[in-house]
């Protein structure tokens, strides 16, 4: 197969981690056949930077013409103290997703046995976990407006809204995935109190029928936040609003003990982006440290989302044998081990793929 790339590195570590994740997908094609075309463009305060705008017009174009996009991270320190800064790394993020229709953000959490006990969690509770998180992207208070202040600088307001297709779209994704797994779907809400809540509970009880072979939960997002770290094998895959999201997957993050370790995959109408779920981590930037496996792993995810199944296991099996081997970077080296390098990380992984 013959694939274009959109490759938006962005900030801090994303130009070393991509890097590696670019070296992998290369030896992919060289094993499996295939080629694919790289494009580069600028995203974040790199962007910014070049050009005043963290999502350019000329990136946008990039991506909407290419088959997948790999993004490494975006987010620079001298925008983060600095709540008067016109234009920030983040807006050009939250307008990538919108104008790409990227609707659904999916977290998968993979626990590798080997760093179970870098877990802040109990082995004993952690052990087995394996479940999804699917964050609506593109609605809710991230995007409804009003907001703002009023004039008088006392008063602020967010909106949060949905309209019923949207919330038609991502939970049926959400029940779909939930059928290619263990069938067994969790709407996370807060329908006590939230008019978009029930929304959501309304639509996903008359769409339930549809899937007769899914068991279907709801859950309030303050329990869902207990459930999470409690007991987290109970889930299987996890559906919520966009804000109740971005704190359930940072949180649902910590689980496995290797924020280092976990991708992400972000979908919908048009092309899908895959990225790392961390951050920039400026302080590591440029210092061949940085953890590139959760890059790597969201490329076997793009790799799996253009239908190449069995190249995305070849990645994911790699990885896993960089584990086990212990070729790991400072993040999860144990105390006495030799932390790897960056590179040292993406060339056992392409070596174990060749
Ligand atoms: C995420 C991030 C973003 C979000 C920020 C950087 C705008 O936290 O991708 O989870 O809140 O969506
Ligand atoms: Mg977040």
């Amino acid at each position: 197969m013959e694939k274009n790339i959109a490759v938006l590195a962005g900030d801090g570590i994303g130009p070393e981690i991509v890097r590696e994740a670019v070296k992998v997908m290369d030896a992919v094609a060289a094993k499996y056949g295939h080629k694919f075309n790289y494009e580069h463009a600028l995203v974040g305060a790199c962007a910014i930077d070049a050009t005043g705008d963290p999502y350019p017009a000329e990136t946008h174009e990039v991506c909407k013409n290419a088959d997948a996009v790999l993004f490494g991270a975006i987010g620079d320190p001298k925008y983060d103290n600095n709540p008067a800064a016109k234009v920030r790394p983040e807006q050009g993020l939250l307008r990538m997703r919108k104008s790409l229709g990227l609707f659904a953000n999916i977290r998968p959490l993979v626990m590798f046995d080997s760093l179970a006990d870098r877990s802040p969690l109990k082995r004993e509770i952690v052990e087995g976990a394996d479940f999804v998180c699917v964050r609506e992207l593109t609605g809710g208070m991230y995007f409804g407006r009003p907001q703002g202040r009023s004039e008088d600088g006392n008063t602020a307001y967010d909106t949060c809204v949905y309209t019923s297709e949207e919330v038609e779209r991502i939970l049926h994704l959400a029940f779909k995935l939930a059928g290619n797994r263990r069938k067994k779907l969790t709407v996370v809400d807060k329908a006590n109190v939230i008019a978009t809540s029930r929304l959501w509970r309304q639509i996903a009880k008359e769409i339930e029928p549809q899937y007769p072979d899914i068991e279907l939960e709801f859950m309030f997002v303050d329990n869902a936040a207990m459930q999470l770290i409690q007991r987290p094998t109970h889930f299987d895959v996890l559906v919520t609003e966009n804000l109740f999201g971005d704190i359930l997957t940072d949180e649902a993050s910590v689980i496995s003990g290797s924020l280092g370790m976990l991708p992400s995959a972000s979908v919908g109408s048009e092309v899908g982006l895959f990225e790392p779920i961390h951050g920039s981590y400026p302080q590591a930037a440029g210092k061949n440290i940085a953890n590139p496996m959760a890059t790597i792993l969201s490329a076997a995810m793009l790799l799996e989302h253009l239908d190449m199944h069995e190249e995305g296991k070849a990645v994911r099996d790699a990885v896993n044998e960089a584990v086990k081997s212990g070729i790991v970077t400072e993040d999860i080296a144990t105390a006495g081990s030799k932390a790897y390098s960056t590179t040292e990380g993406g060339d056992f992984v392409a070596a174990q793929i060749k």
